[in-house]
């Protein structure tokens, strides 16, 4: 046997040789196997993705020479050929993960898969990656359902982070299973329910981000169990009562970040004696009390944000002693104090200081110099008076400075021209006089400067260019210098303005032609000319503003055709040319130039002929206000393009790229009314004073968004359409000064919204039909001055008490017509009658005729007794 062996031995050998190699590969492939079944997995999924996700998967394929998938693209694995790693960042899959076959992975020990487009929910058998340590899934919003139960399976995770994706449902209670976690960020979902008390179970846990969501309850006292907790963010959800002492467990707290909640009471026990707190957030809830003393014991505090709570007592708010803080935000908490008691409250350190909307009085102490290090300076909104003090001028750290709307008075002072770090001033809305001081030119790195409603003097032309050679303002972003008295053209060299985007000079003395390069401003998103004394727009520029999404050029002395300059305008949202004297018809191509325009403002011109057809491809327009002008011929019929009216208008959509107060002056409720962007649910049509004839179109009753409509002071015939009463969310209605006729729809009594209508001096008669919201318009004079109205608030119908309400408006009809028919035979004979009935349109006018007559014969004899 042995011999025999030996004899083969060359033949033996490489055969135990191949064994040996196979069973030593065989095992390898078979835990690897790892490897082979990873790799069958990923393939498999990788087939379930869309199309577009093969380019970046190329290296992922059972055909290249990489046998095992460690040298695939965004793959990793061990020395054991497992697969450890799958990270996929800023690749479009647009898949689900329900196709890929986790069970597989035993060995993955980090997933990061963000913005891949993943839509679909993340699957329970997440579970069976027992060995992960990371998970990381990011900006997946298309990713929805809840977040697995299983996640508890993964016993040695140390980071959770599933961010901005689509999650809602409840926190799992089973996280707490996960006692090796450091860090869980679950922030940017929509998650639900309370925050899981067995969160408290996280140990070791140093960040907790929970931050917007919709997690409402109270915080759970168990939160204060993670002693190692550093980093705790909750803002923005809906939790509410109070944060309870527990919190002072949290030793290693550096930061407290819960803005934007409901809680409240006194945060002081949370906070105080802490030498690791750093940074408090508790902005936007309703805290009421709060121990300044306290909380700063521990020395460390720098950020303190609180505006918008109830910590009204200043006594409590001394933050003197709080030598290491540099930032500090108590708006909008309806502290009343003067100004030297507050500051008194504040350490020298500070660096920025925010306390605009509350009640200071009194004048800007001399004090402010001392603090030396300010750099923003936020107290608008408050009654501070007096001068502006020249020792703003010394603090040169001041990059922001708002002292918008209070009742400062005086010049400004010239000093202010040395703050050359300053970013943005804001002196907007104070009691100001005297000239634009021109040492203001200085400021060359100012990007917003907003000094509206000063009262100010000076001219543009002087302010804004510095040695009649430069633009003063080369980083200007936002320039406001509304309602002042500011005078001269407009300088060409504000065209230098390359960054400038919102232009504000409404309301000055400003006059001349506006230079053609304005149209050219590579950066323009809204621009204010309106009440200047102007006189002409370019009619051609070299590229002209595609940018411009808010022009408005109204109350000045613009005639002449609308520019057509303003063709390039694509982007406008507003469009306001009122109070002009433009001439000529409303151009048909401004729809098609606009697409996207929401309001349109052409009132107070000579604009004339009839109502271009095209009007109506308008499809987002909110408001059309044509009144005011020499329009002639029919309202055009078609409203079925209005698209945006007719539907409800969501409240506070936003239409903007920029956030500026803007501002239209129209005519609401028979009131002058100015909007202003905020209030964007508006949705009406003005035609008041023009020459428009015929009927009123029924397909205006399809536009059911409207709240306003004014047709007065026209030459409108024929009957109010039948379906009015569609239009549910009417709050305005003017038709009065036409020459409609006959009775009012019954539907008019749907108008649910109604509270301003004007139906006079028109050629109306029949019963006011009977409504809830009309009864509430008692004014008799809203249906003066007709053929014959009667019903509530007017005389009761003479007839009232013979008709049953049941009856019909056709049933009134025949009696009518029976009536009518009686008294054309007596006329005319019974022949003529006979062939009116064959003739509808005949019978009708006949039975009007009649029917005014008799009215006529009423109101006459009710003058006689
Ligand atoms: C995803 O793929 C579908 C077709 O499979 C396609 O319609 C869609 O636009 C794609 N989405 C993204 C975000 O690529
Ligand atoms: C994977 O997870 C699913 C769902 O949790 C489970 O049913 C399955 O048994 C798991 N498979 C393995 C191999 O663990
Ligand atoms: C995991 O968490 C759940 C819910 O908190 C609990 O019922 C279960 O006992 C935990 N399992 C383990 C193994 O800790
Ligand atoms: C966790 O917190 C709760 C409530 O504050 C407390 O009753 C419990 O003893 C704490 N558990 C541990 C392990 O500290
Ligand atoms: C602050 O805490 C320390 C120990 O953490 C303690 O010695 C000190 O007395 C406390 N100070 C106050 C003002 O509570
Ligand atoms: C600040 O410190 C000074 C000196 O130690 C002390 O007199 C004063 O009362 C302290 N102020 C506050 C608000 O704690
Ligand atoms: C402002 O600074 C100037 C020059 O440094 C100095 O003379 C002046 O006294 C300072 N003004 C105030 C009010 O501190
Ligand atoms: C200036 O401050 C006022 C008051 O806070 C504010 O309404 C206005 O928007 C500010 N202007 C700019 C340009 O930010
Ligand atoms: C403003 O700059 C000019 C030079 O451009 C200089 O002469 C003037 O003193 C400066 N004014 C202030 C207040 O700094
Ligand atoms: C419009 O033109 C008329 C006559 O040309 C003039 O009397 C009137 O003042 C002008 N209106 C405006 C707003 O410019
Ligand atoms: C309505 O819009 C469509 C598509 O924009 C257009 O083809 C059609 O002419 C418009 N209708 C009217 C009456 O303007």
């Amino acid at each position: 046997m042995v011999n025999h062996v030996q004899l083969h031995s060359p033949l033996l050998l490489s055969c135990i040789c191949i064994s040996l190699l196979l069973c030593a590969a065989v095992p390898a492939v078979a835990a690897g196997g790892g490897g082979q079944r990873e790799a069958g997995a990923l393939l498999k999924w990788k087939a379930t993705l869309a199309a577009g996700a093969d380019r970046y998967l190329s290296s992922w394929s059972s055909a290249s020479d990489a046998t095992s998938p460690c040298n695939w693209e965004f793959i990793a694995c061990n020395s054991a050929g497992d697969v450890t790693e799958l990270r996929i960042s800023g690749v479009s899959l647009n898949g689900s993960l329900a196709g890929l076959d986790l069970s597989a992975f035993t060995r993955l020990e980090t997933l990061t898969l963000v913005q891949n487009d993943l839509y679909g929910t993340i699957p329970e058998a997440i579970g069976n990656l027992t060995s992960l340590v990371s998970l990381v899934i990011q900006h997946n919003q298309g990713l929805k359902g809840p977040i697995p139960r299983s996640i508890g399976q993964l016993k040695q995770l140390a980071s959770l982070k599933l961010q901005t994706l689509g999650l809602d449902g409840a926190i799992p209670s089973e996280i707490g299973n996960l006692t090796g976690l450091k860090e869980v960020y679950l922030d940017g979902n929509t998650l639900t329910g309370s925050i899981p008390p067995a969160v408290g179970k996280l140990q070791r846990l140093t960040s907790l981000y929970l931050n917007l969501n919709s997690l409402a309850g109270t915080v759970p006292a168990e939160i204060g169990n993670i002693t190692e907790l550093r980093i705790m963010n909750l803002a923005g959800n809906r939790l509410e009562g109070e944060l309870g002492g527990y919190l002072a467990q949290l030793r290693k707290l550096s930061a407290l970040l819960v803005a934007n909640n409901q809680l409240g009471g006194d945060i002081t026990p949370c906070l105080s004696n802490r030498s690791s707190l750093i940074e408090v957030d508790i902005a936007g809830n309703d805290f009421s009390k709060i121990s300044a003393q306290a909380i700063c014991t521990g020395g460390t505090l720098l950020h303190f944000l609180a505006n918008s709570n109830r910590l009204s007592n200043l006594r409590d708010l001394n933050f003197q002693n709080c030598t290491s803080l540099r930032y500090i935000d108590l708006a909008a908490n309806g502290i009343l104090a003067g100004t030297e008691e507050w500051l008194g409250t504040l350490p020298k350190s500070l660096e920025h200081i925010y306390f605009a909307q509350n009640q200071l009085y009194g004048t800007l102490p001399l004090q402010l110099g001392e603090f030396g290090k300010l750099s923003a300076l936020g107290l608008a909104e408050n009654r501070i008076s007096g001068q502006i003090p020249q020792v703003l001028g010394n603090m040169t750290s001041l990059t922001n400075l708002n002292l918008g709307h209070n009742i400062l008075s005086g010049a400004i002072p010239p000093e202010l021209g040395s703050l050359y770090q300053i970013l943005q001033l804001n002196l907007s809305f104070n009691h100001l006089s005297g000239p634009l001081p021109l040492t203001l030119r200085n400021l060359s790195k100012l990007f917003s400067l907003d000094l509206s409603n000063c009262s100010l003097t000076g001219q543009t032309y002087d302010f804004l260019t510095t040695n009649q050679s430069t633009f003063s303002f080369p980083e200007i972003e936002i320039l406001a210098l509304s309602s002042n008295d500011i005078t001269s053209a407009m300088p060409t060299l504000l065209c230098n303005a390359n960054f400038l985007k919102i232009l504000d000079l409404s309301n000055n003395a400003l006059h001349g032609d506006l230079p053609n390069c304005l149209w050219d401003l590579p950066s323009l998103l809204f621009m204010d000319l309106s009440s200047n004394s102007f006189s002409s727009v370019a009619t051609s520029s070299r590229s002209s503003s595609t940018t411009l999404q808010s022009l408005h050029l109204a109350n000045n002395h613009f005639e002449g055709n609308v520019p057509s300059i303003i063709k390039n305008c694509y982007k406008l949202i507003t469009l306001d040319l009122g109070g002009n004297n433009f001439t000529g018809e409303i151009p048909g191509w401004m729809a098609e130039s606009m697409p996207q325009l929401r309001f349109l403002r052409l009132s107070s011109n000579m604009f004339s002929g009839n109502i271009p057809q095209q009007i109506f491809q308008f499809t987002q327009l909110q408001l059309l206000d044509l009144s005011h002008n020499k329009l002639i011929g029919p309202i055009p019929a078609d409203f079925a393009n209005f698209t945006s009216m007719t539907r409800q208008q969501e409240h506070g959509e936003i239409v903007y790229f920029f956030a500026y107060s803007e501002q239209l002056q129209l005519v609401w409720k028979n009131e002058n009314y100015v909007y202003s962007k905020t209030i964007t649910f508006i949705m009406g049509i003005d035609l008041l004073c023009n020459l428009l004839s015929q009927t009123i179109p029924e397909g205006l009753t399809n536009l059911r968004g409207l709240r306003y409509l004014n047709l007065s002071r026209n030459h409108l015939s024929g009957d109010i359409p039948k379906d009015i009463g569609n239009l549910a969310l009417l709050e305005s209605l003017d038709l009065s000064w036409n020459q409609l006729e006959g009775e009012i729809p019954p539907g008019f009594a749907d108008l649910k919204a109604l509270s301003t209508l004007n139906l006079s001096n028109n050629g109306l008669s029949g019963r006011i039909p009977a409504g809830s919201q009309l009864q509430t318009l008692v004014d008799p004079s809203i249906y003066g001055n007709n053929l014959g109205l009667c019903g509530f608030p007017l005389k009761e119908c003479a007839n009232a008490a013979t008709r049953s309400n049941e009856k019909s408006q056709d049933d009134d009809r025949e009696e009518l017509w029976l009536y009518c028919f009686v008294v054309a035979g007596f006329i005319f004979g019974f022949w003529l009658s006979w062939c009116l009935i064959c003739n509808r349109t005949w019978r009708y006018a006949l039975y009007h005729y009649v029917n005014n007559v008799l009215q006529k014969v009423a109101k006459e004899v009710q003058c006689y007794f």
